[in-house]
């Protein structure tokens, strides 16, 4: 078999063979397939798309990449979430100490932030010391322990979605349903968790432009799921606009402190509640979402989940005091204005544009090589829908690099409309 045959397939709108597919993942993973042909294959397949069983064939090559976890041994039910990626989207980091308050297991392996959008593991690597590259037997025990571990994909999980993932940042060729679709479940599925509950963002800033492309890829994500034996609920969520105040990895864990006291925006607190009552129905621990999200919001008072996420803080080698003082996580040496060229009513805070200005300002990455400021970021001080006088403050960029401000500044004047 030659990759340029295979690439060239695509090219045609051609379908590919399991073992095309094999090969051009298992040559890719071994470095014997360079960067550039497989960047062609994708950029093919981003075109021309992938059906059904070619993005089952690639799931299946990408679980069989590297080892999979069995968690049929743990007695408590395993629920894991998963976003399909966003602006301001640190859902993940309230939503694990809640449901494992519950007694769920929640085995959370996330990404890192992929083109304008953030990731999990970059927000949780603020918190000083914090350690999310923890093999198969840490991971382990961290479950049997403490119910769950927030980690990275290891060497060993998926290998071939790692570089792959890595790539397609880098190449444009992220925002295809059978890519992303692969992408997701071979790291679940290697995972071994039995419950998934799937956050499938449309808009701007999502990866799917339109709730039609979310939706399909719903069902994608779901049927992969199904067929694996396991179980799925999902969530079309709206990211045309920020998600919460905070974007931005630092930030993103002071909102998320703020969210596990009960407090923190109403629209992240609002998501973070509807997928903890989802999982909590999926894995038979409440009967209906309503009585789940009444239970939910009972235990704010009781201070059950920071102390929740102070343990898994712990566990994992962080400084929990930082939930007490956000200030041991360093901040931004500067902060920037941006404020309202007129009076009105702010009609669109556009998702992508705020996306790329945190990213301009150091808190996303160019490069797959780039390392990230974790201090910088924007806080939202109006959201879209708020009205603002002329000079009023919007929002609050947070940098260490002056250099960096003038783009990030202009973004942000591209993706506002005030009417
Ligand atoms: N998240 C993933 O894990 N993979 C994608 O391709 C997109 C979002």
């Amino acid at each position: 078999m030659r990759m340029y045959d295979v690439i060239y397939k695509k090219r045609e709108g051609g379908k590919l063979t399991r073992s095309e597919i094999d090969y051009a993942i298992k040559g890719y993973t071994s470095g014997e397939i360079p960067d550039y042909q497989l960047a062609a294959l994708l950029m093919a397949v981003f075109f021309k798309g992938m059906d059904f069983e070619e993005t089952l064939g690639l799931t299946e090559a990408m679980v069989s990449s590297g080892e999979k976890y069995d968690l049929s041994g743990f007695d408590l039910p395993t629920c894991d979430k998963h976003s399909t990626g966003g602006v301001g989207d640190k859902i993940s980091i309230p939503l694990v100490p809640i449901i494992t308050s519950f007694d769920v297991i929640v085995p959370m392996m996330s990404g890192r932030g992929l083109g304008h959008t953030g990731g999990t593991l970059d927000k949780l690597e603020s918190i000083p010391g914090f350690n999310v590259n923890i093999g198969k037997k840490d991971f382990l025990r961290l479950l049997k322990k403490n119910r769950t571990a927030m980690i990275g994909q290891t060497e060993k999980i998926a290998p071939a979605d790692k570089k792959l993932y890595a790539l397609r940042d880098v190449t444009a060729t992220v925002e295809s349903i059978g890519l992303i679709t692969a992408s997701i479940m071979s790291k679940k599925l290697a995972e071994g968790a039995q419950h998934f509950i799937f956050d499938v963002k449309f808009g701007s800033g999502a990866f799917m432009k339109t709730r039609a492309l979310a939706e399909k890829l719903a069902c994608s994500l779901t049927k992969v799921t199904g067929i694996a034996g396991r179980k799925a609920a999902h969530v079309l969520s709206d990211m045309n606009t920020p998600l919460g105040n905070m974007i931005g990895n630092r930030l993103e864990i002071v909102e998320s402190i703020d969210i596990l006291k009960g407090g923190g925006p109403e629209d992240s607190r609002n998501l973070t509640e509807l997928l903890a009552a989802k999982m909590l129905v999926i894995t038979g621990i409440f009967r209906t979402e309503q009585e789940a999200l009444k239970e939910i919001r009972k235990r704010y008072s009781t201070g059950v989940y920071l102390e929740r996420f102070a343990k898994i803080i712990e566990m994992q080698a962080g400084d929990p005091r930082v939930i007490e003082n956000v200030g041991l996580m360093k901040p931004a040496r500067n902060i920037k204005e941006f404020k309202a060229s007129r009076r009105g009513l702010i009609k669109r805070m556009d998702a992508f544009e705020f996306g790329i200005s945190a990213l301009m300002l150091g808190a996303g990455r160019n490069r797959k090589e780039d390392h990230i400021d974790h201090s910088a970021g924007i806080e939202l001080i109006k959201k879209e829908g708020d009205k603002v006088a002329k000079n009023e403050v919007i929002a609050l960029l947070h940098y260490n690099n002056e250099n960096l401000l003038a783009g990030a500044l202009q973004r942000l004047r591209a993706g506002l409309c005030i009417e």
